[in-house]
């Protein structure tokens, strides 16, 4: 394949992916990359998408309902990476009890931030 014609699609493809993952363009801040694959792959082995569907409400409110929650808070992604690592909040269930969030001091901070990055995407 030409090189021209190869950027050509590349470029093609890229378009598409962005506007399938990133729907929130007309947000002001500046957009964060996400690796949408590693975080999903990450929220899985922590076991987090037990309790919460990337947009389906389980136990816990889905990731898009907290993403739209948090949209427009500038400091959203400092707070949800707090949840998820210091294991200091308490969480609400449907049913009314309460537990201390699950949390992960076990992965390193950028897979961590990556993870929060997405949710805060969707
Ligand atoms: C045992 C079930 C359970 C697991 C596992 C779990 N969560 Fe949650 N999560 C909840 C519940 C319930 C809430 C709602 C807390 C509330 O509103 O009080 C919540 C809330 C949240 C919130 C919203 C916090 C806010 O400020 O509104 C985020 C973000 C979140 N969880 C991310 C995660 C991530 C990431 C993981 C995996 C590391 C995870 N959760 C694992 C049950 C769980």
């Amino acid at each position: 394949m030409r090189q021209q014609t190869r950027t050509h699609m590349l470029a093609i493809a890229g378009a598409i992916m962005l506007s399938f993952s990133f729907p929130a363009v007309a947000d002001a801040a500046a957009p964060v990359k996400v690796d949408a694959e590693a975080a999903e792959k990450l929220a899985r082995k922590d076991k987090c998408l037990r309790c919460h569907g990337v947009t389906k409400q389980k136990e816990g409110p889905s990731f898009k309902s907290i993403a739209e929650k948090y949209r427009g808070d500038s400091g959203a992604a400092d707070k949800v990476l707090k949840h998820i690592t210091e294991g200091k909040d308490v969480a609400n269930f449907p049913d009314g009890h309460k537990e201390l969030h699950k949390y992960d001091k076990k992965h390193n901070l950028d897979q961590l931030k990556n993870l929060v990055n997405w949710i805060l995407s969707l």
